[in-house]
């Protein structure tokens, strides 16, 4: 058994699991990805910070726009507030660096204006979506870098329960939104994340036409999968990875405070036609 396979039977929470013959070192550090919660105070350094950005800026960007932004947090203070507002969770105070990147379509504003052009374009719902998705792949892109680095991270969608606070602790001008936020820091070891496993590939990878009936048996082994991993971790968790998702959906209250994200939004110089 090579490293690969035990990442891949880690990543599918099956014991027979084994890695195909396509391998790189980028696949093998992708698949041992965690999110981590819990961090020593050691710093993230400038150099790092610089890095990892460079790394986000070569994610592609939609037509070259760059419709994004990232805010690097290390005050105490600051942290501390962002914590609370994404619903009191203590790695965000604790991790040395918060990442919160932004959908930015404030910056094509500015360069329209400069041009004393129209921008009638960024009220559209399209453009909202586009800065979301731009701000979504840089991040993605830092993060695989930060871990290349022995760093660790967790993404922080808790970012988006009060954006109006958030904008406000951030200094963000209109059209600027935090789609979430990102701890950063070295994990402590002693508090250790481990894989978690996804659902079989049938669950996600269709070949050439959409098919629900392919994913009923694997969602059902992705259940028990689930279950073996909560008890290997100790963690209480009640009912099934199906039940606990139902539960995340079944109404406006499970989304803590987001149910309101449209008038958010609107607030935030989105008008989202
Ligand atoms: C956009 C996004 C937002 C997330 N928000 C939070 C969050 O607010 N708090 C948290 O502890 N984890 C958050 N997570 C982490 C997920 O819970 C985690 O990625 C998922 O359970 C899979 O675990 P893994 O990343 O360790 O593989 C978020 C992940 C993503 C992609």
């Amino acid at each position: 058994m090579t490293d690969l396979d035990a990442l891949f039977q880690a990543r599918y929470g099956d014991p027979d699991a084994r890695a195909p013959e396509a391998r790189s070192d980028v696949i093998s550090h992708l698949l041992a990805h965690r999110s981590v919660r819990a961090y020593r105070p050691d710093p993230v350094s400038d150099e790092q910070l610089t890095a990892i950005v460079a790394a986000a800026q070569s994610a592609a960007t939609s037509s070259n726009l760059h419709a994004w932004s990232v805010v690097a947090v290390r005050d105490p203070e600051r942290k501390a507030a962002l914590a609370e507002c994404a619903g009191g969770q203590a790695h965000v105070r604790e991790a040395p660096l918060q990442l919160v990147w932004l959908a930015d379509l404030s910056r094509l504003h500015r360069v329209a204006e400069g041009c004393d052009r129209p921008d009638a374009a960024l009220d559209y719902t399209e453009m909202f979506l586009v800065a979301a998705i731009d701000a979504a792949l840089a991040a993605q892109n830092a993060a695989a870098a930060a871990e290349s680095l022995g760093l660790s991270l967790v993404y922080i969608g808790g970012m988006r329960n009060r954006p109006e606070e958030v904008a406000r602790l951030l200094g963000l001008p209109p059209r600027v939104f935090a789609v979430f936020g990102m701890c950063l820091g070295y994990e402590d070891t002693a508090r250790p994340a481990a894989i978690k496993p996804r659902p079989p590939q049938p669950v996600v990878l269709h070949h050439e036409t959409y098919s629900e009936a392919q994913q009923a048996a694997p969602l059902a082994s992705y259940d028990q999968a689930m279950a073996r991993f909560y008890e290997s971790q100790g963690m209480a968790v009640r009912g099934t990875w199906s039940v606990h998702s139902a539960k995340r959906v079944a109404g406006a209250e499970a989304l803590t405070g987001r149910d309101r994200l449209v008038e958010a939004l609107h607030n935030l110089g989105f008008a989202l036609k």
